[in-house]
C-alpha cells in the first residue's frame, strides 16, 4: 500500500492549460474516485501519476519516495513506480494470447516460469477467466477484455492502481458485475486505487472519497455523503444528484 501525494501539479499542451495547479493527498489503501464531465484532465492526471504523461510542472510523490519534481527535476519511468494500469480502452496487445498479455508484466522482471504460471491461473481464476487464456482478445467479450485489462494491472501485485473508466464499455449487467469484482478484489489486497469515472454511481459504490474535477481542478473533495449533503459550488451541485 502506497500514499500519493500531488503539489502544485500543472499540464499544459502548448498553450493550453488542462490542469492548472492540483494539490491532492490519498492515503494508503485509501480508494478515490476522480468524477468528472469528458474532456476535464481526469485521464491526463492519472497517466501522469503512472509516469506516461510528463507533468509541466508540481510534484508527485508514491509514500516517501519524489517519483517527479520539476525543481531540481526528477522523474521515475513507469515501470518503476510499481502502479497497474487498467486504461480506458483496454490497450490488451491483440497479437498476445490472454494468458500472455495477462502475464506480461511478470515476463519483463525475473520470476520463475513455474511461478509465472501459478499467479497467472491464480489471477485468471480471480477474474473468472480460466480456459480463455488461449484465444486472443478479439476472441473475448468486451466485459472479459476488460477482465483481462484488469487481471494484467493487478498480476504484478502493484501497491497502487489505477482505473481509467474501465466500465464505459459494459451493458448495465455486466458493469454491476464488475463494479462487485473491484470491490472484493479491494477488499482482498492491500492497494491503493484512483478509479476515473464520469458515472456517479460506480464512484459512490466504491469509492471511500471522490474527487469532482471540472476544467482540471478538485472541485470538491469528500466522500458521497458530504458531497451529497453539503456540496461546495454549483458545478458539484448540478453534476451529483441523488
Ligand atoms: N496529447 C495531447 N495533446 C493535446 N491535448 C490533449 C492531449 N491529451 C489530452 N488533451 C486534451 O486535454 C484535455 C483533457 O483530456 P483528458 O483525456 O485528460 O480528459 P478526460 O477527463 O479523461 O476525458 P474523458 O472522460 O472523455 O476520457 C482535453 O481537452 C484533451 O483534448
Ligand atoms: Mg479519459
Amino acid at each position: 500500500m502506497m500514499s500519493i501525494t500531488l503539489r502544485k501539479l500543472t499540464k499544459q499542451f502548448g498553450e493550453t492549460t488542462i490542469i492548472p495547479s492540483l494539490d491532492l493527498e490519498i492515503g494508503s489503501g485509501e480508494f478515490i474516485s476522480l468524477l468528472g464531465p469528458s474532456g476535464c484532465g481526469k485521464t491526463t492526471l492519472i497517466r501522469m501519476i503512472a509516469g506516461l504523461e510528463h507533468p509541466s510542472s508540481g510534484m508527485i510523490a508514491l509514500e516517501d519516495e519524489v517519483v517527479f519534481q520539476d525543481e531540481p527535476p526528477r522523474y521515475l519511468p513507469p515501470e518503476k513506480r510499481n502502479i497497474g494500469m487498467v486504461f480506458q480502452n483496454y490497450a490488451l496487445w491483440p497479437h498476445l494470447s490472454i494468458g500472455e498479455n495477462i502475464s506480461f508484466p511478470l515476463e519483463c522482471r525475473k520470476i520463475s516460469r513455474s511461478e509465472i504460471t501459478d499467479r497467472t491461473r491464480q489471477i485468471l481464476d480471480q477474474v473468472q477467466l480460466q480456459g480463455l487464456e488461449a484465444r486472443r482478445p478479439h476472441e473475448l467479450s468486451g466485459g472479459q477484455q476488460q477482465r483481462a485489462a484488469l487481471a494484467r494491472a493487478l498480476i504484478a501485485r502493484p501497491k497502487v492502481v489505477l482505473l481509467d473508466e474501465p466500465l464505459s464499455n459494459l451493458d448495465t449487467h455486466l458493469r454491476e458485475e464488475m463494479c462487485d469484482l473491484i470491490s472484493e478484489i479491494k477488499k482482498a489486497n492491500p492497494i491503493t486505487m484512483i478509479y476515473v469515472t464520469h458515472d456517479q454511481k460506480e464512484a459512490y459504490r466504491l469509492s471511500d472519497r471522490i474527487a469532482v474535477i471540472h476544467q482540471g481542478k478538485i472541485e470538491q473533495l469528500g466522500t458521497w455523503q458530504e458531497l451529497t449533503q453539503n456540496p461546495r459550488t454549483n458545478f458539484v451541485k448540478s453534476f451529483i444528484r441523488m
